[in-house]
């Protein structure tokens, strides 16, 4: 039989634990797995300028024909001009282009899957630690990865000295992954000194920047985030972005993203465009149409727009909120440990410090769970949780 032969899958290391979450029947659970925003009454609210562009949409449309199989492509100028500012060189040089693709999981894959057919041989370089789903994605889309140095967790910081020292020596055909800020899931990001390092080494070396921009607006602005790619391209030639509507729109399960390319040219842009839409077409064929709509009336539309901006600083408030919250209640609890460095991290994350065995405690036996390497989803605290919490981690510190 076929069924029979399939041994099962290991669960996800982050969706996995959302499942194990929802089954666990203990009241006092708390989730600070996956990353996803929740007000302090734990829900992940709709965004008003989200629901308003629904009752707009609602009135307004007049099909459910497919879409472009790369979207609209009003959808993809308006993306462009969110990810890298309008007086970017390559938006009057029409040289971006961008693609509609379902989340930003979406585009790191159709990003791999040109790299592995106009790259072959090429390999991925992605920081140390990266997102779980990295490593899957490019394994997936048949390219060879390796990784760099990133975070030190002695300091808490990046090692941009081990980082630029490995970035030197990657060859110019490979590729390097670069998360653009919000770091997933360090919390970590370069600052403007950094980038330009990272920019110079880019153009001296002359790998190709593969940006991961899956949290623009939760660093420190929408538009201030966006500073880090801009250094690196005003010294490289050439890019890809993978950029999503997940976190910043709270269209997690809408599945919005983008796959920019930053090419040398309008001719070259488009050319790398038409091979996005042929490996488009055979895997998917065109991309889900609602979400998408809805961005892209948010991002045209002066009001709603206002509004988002808005909404967005509310929800990096929020977290910002909860960083120095989590700090003063486990100083508090004088754990002989200082945690001080969760309020200077940026985005949902915290890389706790935390062991696997502590992580594994806090589940067990406190029904609070984490990513294992002591990930912690910070915009997932509640205030009416954060003593159970802290004494927890408190806790789980003796063990
Ligand atoms: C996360 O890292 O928790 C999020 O990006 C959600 C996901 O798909 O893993």
């Amino acid at each position: 039989m076929f069924y029979s032969g399939i041994e099962p899958a290991p669960a996800d290391p982050i969706l996995g634990l959302t499942e194990a979450f929802r089954q666990d029947p203990r009241p006092e659970k708390v989730n600070l797995g996956v990353g996803v925003f929740v007000d302090d009454k734990g829900t992940t609210p709709v965004l008003e300028c989200v629901r308003r562009a629904e009752r707009l949409l609602w009135e307004t449309e007049k099909s459910k024909g497919y879409t472009p199989i790369s979207g609209p492509a009003e959808y993809g100028a308006a993306v462009a001009h969110l990810v890298f500012g309008k007086d970017f060189h390559g938006i009057a040089a029409n040289s971006v282009a961008a693609a509609q693709t379902p989340g930003g999981t979406g585009a790191l894959r159709i990003g791999g899957e040109l790299l592995k057919a106009f790259r072959p041989g090429g390999t991925i370089w992605m920081p140390n630690p990266t997102w779980g789903n990295h490593p899957g994605i490019f394994a997936a889309a048949g390219l060879a990865s390796r990784s760099y140095p990133y975070y030190d967790a002695a300091t808490r910081q990046v090692d941009v000295e081990a980082m630029c020292a490995a970035l030197e020596k990657v060859p110019a055909g490979d590729v390097v992954l670069l998360h653009v800020c919000c770091h997933n899931p360090a919390g970590a990001d370069l600052d403007a000194a950094g980038w330009a390092r990272v920019g110079d080494v880019a153009a001296k070396a002359g790998w190709l920047p593969f940006f991961d921009f899956a949290y623009q607006g939760f660093g420190v602005g929408l538009e201030e985030d966006r500073a880090g790619l801009l250094a690196v391209m005003q010294k490289a030639p050439e890019a890809l972005v993978a950029s999503s509507f997940s976190k910043n729109m709270g269209l997690y399960g809408e599945r919005v993203g983008s796959l920019l390319l930053v090419a040398e040219s309008a001719r070259d842009a488009q050319a790398g465009l038409s091979q996005v839409k042929r490996l488009v077409r055979v895997l998917y064929s065109n991309p889900p149409k609602h979400g998408a709509a809805l961005a892209r009336m948010v991002l045209d539309d002066a009001e709603l727009r206002k509004l988002w901006v808005q909404e967005v600083e509310a929800m990096r408030l929020r977290i910002a909120g909860n960083r120095e919250r989590l700090v003063d209640g486990l100083a508090r609890r004088e754990t002989g440990m200082d945690f001080s460095f969760i309020a200077r991290q940026k985005g949902m994350f915290s890389f706790s410090g935390l062991s696997d065995a502590q992580v594994d405690f806090l589940r067990e036996q406190k029904a609070i769970y984490m990513v294992k390497g002591g990930r912690m989803n910070v915009a997932g605290l509640l205030s009416e949780r954060l003593d159970y919490v802290c004494d927890a981690i408190a806790e789980s510190l003796k063990i």
